[in-house]
């Protein structure tokens, strides 16, 4: 059997640092402190708003998370400073996002033995590229010695599905045998620190997914019964930052220049639009949605996994049904739901049916059907 799209394995880096709920609610606190302090007479006298302080119990009833990795946990916990901070790399150096893409993909390479040399290409899907150009698909791809070709793509938190279809066309049209799609989601980048009402969302990590041709696939694969990809315009998740900033310098570095959302009307509008596009998928691919084995769910919010795993599968999906990351890992962006397949996926039996699934800012989202095939 040829041009038929299988996962032959997956990689995952994650960052050594991690940040538990009680050091960032502590840091959180402290700077808000500060900040009334500083700012003590303007708010006596009714001129400014006093920040409000975060809670570890807030953060974990509201979203679930309870810790996140990141690439450089000190700044980010120094109240002065509260974003990421490392040495700038000179251009012959792998650069940082490429780093940790590379990590992942060797792992996925290296599971299956599979030679970079017959790796014909490198999609990097991925919320934040480090730059426009060139392609960090093509920095890795040449890091890990792949010939053939790369290229970057942008779809927020449902980039890595996105990128699994891209990959799977490719694969279904001849155009390629072998494709490698990572997700380098260096999050704390984008992330505003100073914002109690996001500062708890987002984790580092990197995640890999390589996708091939049955017929140069090891046994023990992952058939991609269908992938099914939806878009919907939406400013409830939005990040302005962009090029074109400097030619409004006087709004260059604002607030909007990074993570905003309205975190209420994303729950409510996105679970309306997830759950039904997966039925449709399952029905259109004669899946009982009902016999879904396993949800590897886009990991945002623990509530909103309940919701949508409920409404799929037709009662409250257990932990083994919809396995949640999001506990140690925080929101991870296009890696959530590859985080959760990688590490919640081997002790399926041949023939079970499961669903990668992602969705986030776009509004977009993403399925991948999968079956066990050995
Ligand atoms: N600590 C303590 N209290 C906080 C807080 C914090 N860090 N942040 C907000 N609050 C307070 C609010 O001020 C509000 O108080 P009020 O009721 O007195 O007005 C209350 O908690 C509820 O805030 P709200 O923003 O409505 O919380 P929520 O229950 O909607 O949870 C999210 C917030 C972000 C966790 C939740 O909306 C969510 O996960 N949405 C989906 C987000 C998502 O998937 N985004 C995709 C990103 S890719």
């Amino acid at each position: 059997m040829t041009n038929k799209p299988v996962i032959s394995s997956t990689g995952l880096f994650t960052p050594e640092e991690s940040i538990t709920n009680e050091e960032l609610v502590e840091s959180f606190n402290e700077y808000v402190a500060r900040y009334n302090a500083a700012n003590a007479d303007a708010i006596a006298a009714g001129e400014m708003e006093p920040l409000e302080p975060s809670s570890v119990e807030f953060i974990e009833k509201a979203s679930g998370i309870k810790a996140r990795h990141v690439m450089a946990k000190e700044p980010i916990l120094d109240p002065d400073v509260m974003a990421p901070r490392w040495e700038e790399r000179p251009d012959e150096e792998l650069s940082i996002l490429a780093e940790i893409g590379v990590a992942a993909a060797r792992e996925a390479l290296e599971r299956v033995g599979r030679d970079p040399k017959d790796v014909d290409a490198v999609l990097c899907a991925a919320s934040n590229m480090q730059r426009p150009y060139p392609a960090m698909a093509i920095e890795i791809q040449q890091a890990l010695g792949i010939e053939g070709f790369g290229f970057d793509m942008n779809v927020a938190c449902s980039s890595a599905t996105f990128g699994i279809q891209t990959a799977a066309d490719y694969i279904r049209s001849g155009n390629a045998k072998s494709v490698l799609v990572v997700s380098p989601e260096i999050t704390s980048g984008h992330l505003n620190w100073r914002d109690r009402d996001s500062h708890f969302i987002f984790g580092d990590v990197a995640t890999a997914v390589l996708v091939e041709d049955a017929a140069i696939a090891p046994a023990d694969h992952w058939d991609i019964l269908g992938t099914k990809l939806k878009t919907v315009y939406s400013n409830n998740i939005r990040n302005n930052f962009g090029f074109l900033n400097r030619a409004h310098p006087e709004t260059e570095g604002t607030p909007d220049k990074l993570f905003v959302q309205e975190g209420r009307k994303v729950f409510k509008e996105v679970v309306p639009m997830v759950a039904p596009t997966i039925t449709d998928e399952a029905n259109r691919l004669d899946i009982d949605p009902h016999g879904i084995r396993r949800m590897w769910l886009h990991q945002a919010n623990s509530g909103m996994n309940r919701l949508i795993s409920h409404k799929v599968l037709g009662h409250e999906a257990s932990p083994d049904e919809s396995p949640t990351v999001l506990d140690t890992y925080g929101n991870t962006s296009s890696a959530g739901s590859i985080i959760a397949f990688h590490q919640h996926s081997q002790d399926l039996a041949e023939g079970d049916i499961g669903l990668i699934c992602s969705f986030g800012a776009g509004y977009s989202a993403g399925t991948v059907f999968v079956r066990k095939a050995a």
